[in-house]
């Protein structure tokens, strides 16, 4: 099969780890003979520092012709980086909402799993962390307040910003629709949170969601506060399945989620559209501070590559054999800085690289 993928190497750790991803697709191809494609464009500060906007649509039409994206990571130190001397929509994570509005990914999937052997790492108490976790956060991606109207204006002069959030009916179906779906694949329990105490995007996405749920009798849909979310989040993350919310909501959570597994480094995510069409990345960011220094954590990345085999290309058995080489390499006891722990042998972003492409099998 010709799989035709555009890469986004991005910034900071960016180019390192999309390196490696490229590496063990490259083995997946030779030895379940498919031919891998790669096609890198700018996006973010390097394209910036090319075009002088976040992204040109040369780079979106390129990504639209391809069968898929894998992108690494965006943007750099917020208060150093002359990016961010820019207006807001020139900086470069402009250009990362950009590509997902061009593209319709409405869907974004960001597993939260507690790695047995990474296990030290949780920052919880072991009583929490014993019973293990495994999440998947469902994130509405292109609509509510990071997409609504905005503005900054002097009313009689004092400063006053305003930001809007707006959902339809529609674009709650959709995400609830393929929350559930994700749902059936797994433990059957959606768990929806909104903030429908206050806020009227919330209920009407209450009531959508309940509409939603009838089509699937055999799964468990609870409703649950944001805040308590949060709460429940650090208190017993074993309690959730399929987490669906929105935008924003699921951009704080999705993070909390990745900080309490203690391996954020090894988290992919996916942002899907309704076809077969998907962007994936990291779930960290670019981490400036150590960029250009080959000790990056690559496996996130190569497991976004391994979720793009499963979702865009329908190649189970490639993504289970990346799958299943980040597991034997962590046996084995390799550990890039980020999960280092005494007894493990402690290797390089492109080490660990070579590791994981020796194991495809
Ligand atoms: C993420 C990031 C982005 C977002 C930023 C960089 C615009 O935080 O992917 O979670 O908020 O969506
Ligand atoms: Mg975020």
């Amino acid at each position: 099969m010709q799989l035709n993928i555009t890469c986004i190497p991005g910034d900071g750790i960016g180019p390192e780890i999309v390196n490696e991803a490229k590496k063990v697709l490259n083995k997946v191809g030779q030895v379940y003979g498919h031919t891998m494609n790669f096609t890198d464009i700018l996006m973010g500060g390097a394209s910036i520092d090319v075009h002088g906007v976040p992204l040109t649509e040369e780079a979106v039409a390129t990504a639209k012709a391809a069968d898929a994206v894998l992108m690494g990571s965006i943007g750099g130190d917020t208060t150093t980086s002359p990016w961010y001397k820019l207006p807001p929509n020139k900086r470069p994570e402009a250009g990362l909402l950009a590509i997902r509005k061009a593209l319709n990914l409405f869907a974004n999937l960001r597993p939260a799993v507690l790695y047995h052997e990474l296990a030290g790492a949780c920052p919880l108490k072991e009583e929490i962390s014993d019973k293990g976790f495994d999440i998947m956060i469902m994130r509405e991606l292109t609509g509510g307040l990071y997409f609504g109207e905005r503005k900054t204006e002097e009313v009689n002069g004092v400063l006053k910003a305003t930001d809007t959030l707006t959902y339809d009916e529609n674009e709650i179906r959709r995400i609830a629709i393929k929350g559930f779906d994700i749902a059936m694949k797994r433990r059957k329990k959606v768990t929806s949170v909104d903030k429908a105490n206050v806020l009227d995007s919330s209920r009407l996405w209450r009531k959508v969601v309940e509409e939603v749920a009838k089509d699937y009798p055999e799964v468990t849909l609870e409703h649950m506060l944001v805040d308590n979310c949060a709460m429940q989040l650090v208190k017993d993350p074993s309690q959730f399945d399929v987490v669906l919310t929105e935008n924003m909501f699921g951009d704080i959570l999705s993070d909390e989620a990745s900080m309490v597994t203690g391996s954020i480094g090894m988290l992919a995510s996916a942002s899907l559209n309704d076809t077969k069409f998907g962007l994936y990345e990291p779930s960290h960011g670019s981490a400036p501070d150590i960029a250009g220094k080959n000790i990056a954590n690559p496996i996130a990345t190569i497991l976004s590559a391994a979720m793009m085999l499963r979702y865009s290309f329908d190649l189970d058995k490639e993504a289970d054999a990346i799958e299943n080489a980040v597991k034997q390499v962590l046996k084995e006891g390799y550990r890039t800085g980020d999960i280092m722990s005494e007894g493990c042998t402690k290797v390089l972003c492109d080490e660990m690289g070579n590791l994981l492409a020796e194991r495809i099998k």
